[in-house]
């Protein structure tokens, strides 16, 4: 069986970045024509010494005007959140190339109608389609228990729940997201806005809908978890009685009943008061029903017992596995509905 080929830019080479660039230089149905990094460190290396690949013969490049002209298929666009973000999505789909991004949006939604427009004006301008991508928002919330509810005879209700303990999983937001700031002045100033419960909506709206139901409202819960004692983590030290923990609860209601509940519990290590979860890094999915379901979906343990958190990696790759359905896609926002069940090629290599 002869296997298409799809040329493919890597736009920003960060964690999500990496884990795609790494799957396109090993993945035989893709050929690799441009990577671009901000980081002048990056800029000018091979892009295999950026994820510790044996070379490729391809060279990182800072210079975005050149990849934007070049010849491609599709750009998997994993750059930080920054203002002009949407302008770079947008003039890559102008010009003749698909995107594939878990830099958002992820669908466009009723409250982002500006964007969604621009989006839908420049795949229309360059005959592309346009992918969000992610592992929550764009898997364990949406596909994941659309998937699993084809097990149950009545859904009553879902609920979403994603477990990260920062110690073991350290990450660049742990100071971002207000841990070690006094309880009080974190719930009156909570650094993930009640409202990012925006962003996610596309992925509550999708699965509300592949039920045949519509969303009515979304109600959120923002409480925080105390240090019991000093917790030491990779980016510094958080002091007893400050923010260890936070639990975020974003409710949407279908004919006047919560449906879908989104949990996302953050802790740094166990010594917490409360401790609401304990145990390894996770998505889980919990569907109350006939018959009830629940699906935990984590990393495969290593070799110290443990199981990484690989939400990041998990995000680059659900987006790169998804390229060869975007690419042969009809233009215009694609969600997982278009795409159907996505066929990743070139996965298996003996
Ligand atoms: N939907 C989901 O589930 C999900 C989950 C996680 C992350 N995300 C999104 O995915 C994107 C990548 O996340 P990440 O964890 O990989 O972030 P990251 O590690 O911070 O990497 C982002 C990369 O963007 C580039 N960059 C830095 N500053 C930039 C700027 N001002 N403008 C454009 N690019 C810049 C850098 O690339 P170089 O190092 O190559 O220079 C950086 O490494 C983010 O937008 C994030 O919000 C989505």
């Amino acid at each position: 069986m002869t296997q298409m080929t799809y040329r493919v830019i890597q736009w920003a080479t960060g964690t999500v970045g990496a884990a795609s660039l790494k799957h396109f230089i090993e993945n035989p149905v893709i050929d690799l024509v441009g990577v671009y990094v901000t980081n002048p460190d990056k800029a000018g290396k091979d892009a295999g010494d950026i994820v510790g690949l044996p070379k490729t013969g391809l060279t990182c490049s800072n210079d975005a005007e050149t990849l934007i002209a070049m010849d491609a298929d599709c750009v998997l666009f994993a750059a930080a959140q920054s203002p002009t973000l949407l302008d770079t999505v947008c003039r890559l789909l102008a010009s003749g190339k698909n995107v594939v991004s878990p830099a958002g949006p992820f669908l466009p939604n009723k409250w982002y109608p500006d964007e969604t427009a621009r989006i839908e004006a420049a795949c229309r301008e360059g005959g592309t389609s346009f992918h969000g991508c992610g592992v929550h928002p764009g898997f364990s919330g949406d596909i994941l228990p659309l998937t699993l509810a084809r097990l149950m005879n009545r859904v009553d209700s879902i609920e979403v729940t994603e477990i990260i303990d920062k110690v073991r999983n350290p990450m660049i937001y742990t100071e971002i997201m207000g841990f070690g700031l006094d309880p009080d002045e974190l719930l009156a100033n909570p650094r993930r806005s009640p409202e990012t419960y925006k962003a996610f909506y596309s992925s509550m709206d999708l699965l509300a809908k592949g039920l045949g139901k519509e969303i009515e409202k979304v109600t959120v819960k923002f409480e925080v978890s105390k240090a019991k004692k000093d917790i030491e983590h990779l980016y510094g030290v958080v002091k007893a009685g400050t923010v260890g923990g936070q639990h975020y609860e974003w409710t949407a209601w279908v004919e006047g009943a919560p449906l879908i509940v989104y949990h996302f519990y953050w802790q740094l290590g166990e010594d917490l008061d409360p401790l609401w979860e304990a145990g390894e890094a996770r998505y889980s999915v919990v569907i109350k029903g006939d018959p009830p379901l629940q699906c935990d979906l984590m990393g495969g343990m290593e070799a110290d017992g443990r199981r990484p958190f690989y939400g990041l990696p998990w995000t680059g790759l659900v987006g790169a596995t998804a390229v060869p359905a975007v690419c042969d896609a009809p233009p215009g926002i694609v969600s997982h509905f278009d795409l159907g069940v996505v066929q990743p090629r070139g996965l298996v290599r003996r």
